[in-house]
């Protein structure tokens, strides 16, 4: 199927929930426009394989950039000459988690997570290492008007304790001296968020939710743990196959997403990037 509203490229839809792929389009050589209607296509579908991008460092830099300026991150060491890539490998016989096992949000204990997440794959397997998303839209949806309206009241503590220890784990990533900033960071995200520009809602859960302003842990953990497991629903997923030359890119406060360890045997190397982002906006609930 085709989504007949975007004309300069075609966008073919994931799922029902979200994620499409994107082909025609050339992100280093086309006109803004196009860039522009890219951004229109990924407020839609919040999840874009854009297929048939021949990059390398630096034209996923200067692609990257024109999404808009580096978001910063405090805890992976960068390639060099280029401050806002990581490079992320996973060699055939490394064994262990892969970066990123678990449904997550990156740095959302940051008052400004990124907007956007880009990943290329230079090295992908034939088969295996797809990522999965999920949409904190279709989760806040499903919830009842109670639900959302006492959420509403909550704000969430996310916090960086322990994202070292997680990174620390991969000997092949190399990490900043920012341990103890890293660590102590807790940071307030209102639960029901809405997007600056569509307006549309979606509830802020991520990995990193410890609590909610005002109450224990303990007393938190029940409602987090119900919030992740109605956002990572079947219903409200799809999964990302890398190709050769795809460029991946994710609303990355709008979904959680998770790396599939199924590739053992195969090299795999991605180079990541992210676009700055606001604070969430609490969303304005008609009461
Ligand atoms: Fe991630």
């Amino acid at each position: 199927m085709r989504d007949e509203r975007f004309e300069r490229f075609e966008v073919e839809p994931f799922t029902g929930s979200l994620g499409a792929s994107i082909r025609g389009v050339d992100l280093v050589a086309d006109d803004d426009d196009v860039v522009r209607e890219v951004q229109r296509a990924l407020h839609e579908y919040h999840v874009l394989a854009v297929r048939d991008q021949s990059l390398d460092i630096e034209r996923l830099h200067v692609v990257a950039r024109r999404f808009g300026p580096f978001s910063g991150n405090p805890v992976h060491t960068p390639v060099d000459g280029y401050e806002d890539i990581v490079r992320f490998v996973r060699e055939p016989d490394d064994s262990g988690k892969v970066i990123g096992e678990e449904w997550h949000m990156d740095l959302a204990w940051l008052a400004r997570p990124p907007g956007i997440t880009m990943l290329f794959g230079e090295e992908v397997p034939p088969v295996g290492g797809d990522t999965c998303f999920t949409s904190l839209e279709k989760a806040y949806q499903s919830l009842s008007p109670r639900m959302v309206a006492m959420l509403a009241e909550l704000t969430g503590i996310h916090s960086g304790r322990g994202v070292f220890a997680i990174n620390a784990a991969h000997s092949r990533l190399g990490l900043k001296n920012e341990y103890e900033s890293v660590e102590n960071t807790a940071v307030e995200h209102p639960v029901i968020c809405e997007h600056p520009v569509t307006g549309r809602k979606y509830v802020f859960v991520s990995s990193v939710l410890t609590h909610f302003k005002g109450m224990t842990e303990e007393e938190s953990r029940p409602l987090i743990d119900f919030l992740m497991a109605r956002a990572i629903r079947p219903e409200f997923n799809c999964r990302l196959r890398w190709e050769t030359n795809t460029l991946g890119m994710w609303n990355n406060p709008y979904v959680l997403h998770t790396a599939i360890n199924d590739y053992s045997g195969y090299r795999r190397v991605m180079y990541r990037t992210t676009v700055e982002g606001g604070a969430p906006q609490a969303a304005r609930l008609s009461s």
